[in-house]
């Protein structure tokens, strides 16, 4: 019988991505199938993040739930990976001797290694290092769950945001040669991917190696590169940050048709006085200026964020530039978060001075407004026509089929599962909370 991995996974896209790897990883050692059930687990994997607030207690908190499999008399190993791992090192199995692997985001193909050396020791593994780009060298081939993929083509950031553990934890930016992200994806498209989003904490700072030469390729090229792969016809990106967002990046909006209209760039905050403290390289008048030009060549465009509140010191001045900010750009989705100091970073050390209501109301306020832009954006496309990678079954309705606009908003309308995997056009009917409903109009002619 397999054995069997049980995994949870917090953080961001990046954490959701290496935890897909580790599951690949073990499966091709060892034979390691997921479940979700703890019990009949002989392996657990705890992939954590340190982004934010008590991510530390978050974890000890989980690893004592976790005890009752250590004690319970089979031989279950327990693994902890990802950034509070990375961060704690080997602290981590001497605060909770129950673990006996702890990983880095750079260490998770070393894993059936650490496996063995654990069962064979019976002692503690630690590696937490960053051994650059060894990782993607020692992944077993990617395998395709559905149309849609992610592809991570650098890993960590180099920025050194005052607020950010990200640096310490992933480790500085590196690239992975052009090649290796061509060929990843070319072996996805021939599995029926149809639309990769290109993963990365900065892709935007991506610069691959190109063959054996010195030159090197940078994100709109390599949009440009994968945009010839056959069967791939959506492109997306996420994360990029504002400063390096070229102008050879907003031209691939107007020159480049597989690009979907969405882009995700976090401002954190419309301050130049906060984004000066923040270390985050740009002012406001060049990020609104990189958005206004964004808007002239894809005027549909869904623009997302991140945004910090109550970073230390932050007056209703700021906070009203960033709500001004909002309204100019009109961002219609975002994620943004309270300020949370995080041990090991510049800005721990700055005196907060802003009341937790205070903060708690500026969050409440932003949340909102952008909702509202939401709402607006939603009703725009009722009535329109829009083109849709159907994805799946609709998990309300399975007679109806659900896929997502080039905005990547999710669209639910009645077709037959024989559409999955295709292009379709649809027009839009409603707006929903969460998501739009449509009728079918055409269907792409499946693929020769
Ligand atoms: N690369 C991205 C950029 O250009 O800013 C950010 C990646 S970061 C892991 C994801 C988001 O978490 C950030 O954009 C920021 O809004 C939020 N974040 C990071 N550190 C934070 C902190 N100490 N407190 C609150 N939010 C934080
Ligand atoms: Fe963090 Fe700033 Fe990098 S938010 S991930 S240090 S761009």
């Amino acid at each position: 019988m397999s054995k069997k991995l049980y995994l949870i996974s917090y953080g961001c896209q990046m954490n959701d991505y290496d935890s897909a790897k580790m599951v690949d990883v073990l499966s091709a050692s060892h034979g390691y199938v997921r479940t979700q059930d703890p019990n009949e687990a002989d392996l657990l994997l705890l992939n954590t993040c340190s982004v934010r607030e008590k991510a530390q207690e978050k974890v000890f908190s989980e690893l004592g739930r976790w005890r009752q499999w250590k004690q319970d008399g089979k031989d279950r190993i327990i693994g902890v990976g990802g950034c509070v791992a990375s961060q704690e090192g080997e602290a981590l199995a001497e605060r909770q001797p129950l673990v006996d692997m702890v990983f880095g985001p750079q260490t998770l193909h070393r894993l059936p290694q650490m496996l063995e050396k654990t069962r064979e020791t019976r002692k503690a593994v630690i590696d937490v290092t960053f051994p650059e780009i060894e990782k993607f060298d020692n992944l077993p081939e990617p395998r395709a769950e559905g149309v849609t993929a992610f592809v991570s083509i650098m890993e960590g950031c180099s920025k050194y945001c005052t607020f950010c553990v990200v640096p310490y934890t992933r480790g500085e930016e590196v690239s992975r040669p052009l090649d290796d992200v061509l060929l990843e994806i070319a072996q996805l498209a021939d599995q029926g991917v149809r639309e990769v989003t290109l993963l990365g904490q900065n892709v935007n700072a991506y610069r691959g190696r190109m063959g054996d030469t010195a030159e090197t390729c940078d994100l709109a090229l390599l949009i440009n590169y994968v945009a010839q792969i056959p069967g791939i016809e959506r492109i997306r990106y996420t994360t990029s940050h504002p400063a390096e967002f070229s102008d050879a990046l907003i031209q691939a909006f107007a020159d480049e048709p597989k690009l979907a209209s969405y882009l995700h760039l976090p401002v954190q905050s419309g301050s130049d006085r906060i984004l000066g403290m923040m270390k985050r390289g740009y002012s406001r008048e060049q990020f609104l200026d990189k958005m206004r030009r964004v808007r002239q060549v894809r005027p549909d465009i869904s623009l997302s964020s991140d945004f910090i509140v109550g970073f230390p010191s932050e007056t209703e001045a700021d906070f009203a530039l960033t709500m001004d900010l909002i309204h100019q750009t009109g961002f219609d989705t975002a994620f943004s978060f309270v300020y949370s100091p995080r041990p090991g970073t510049p800005a721990a050390n700055l005196r907060d001075g802003v009341s937790a209501d205070e903060k708690h109301a500026r969050l409440m306020l932003l949340q909102d407004t952008i909702r509202s832009y939401d709402e607006q954006f939603k009703r725009n496309l009722v009535g329109t026509t829009q083109r849709i990678l159907v994805e799946r079954p609709s998990r309300r309705d399975p007679t109806q089929m659900a896929g997502r606009t080039s905005h990547n908003r999710v669209v639910n309308f009645d077709a037959p599962a024989a559409v999955i995997g295709r292009f379709v056009d649809v027009r839009i009917t409603e707006a929903m909370n969460n998501s739009l409903r449509g009728t079918l109009l055409t269907v792409e002619a499946p693929a020769a």
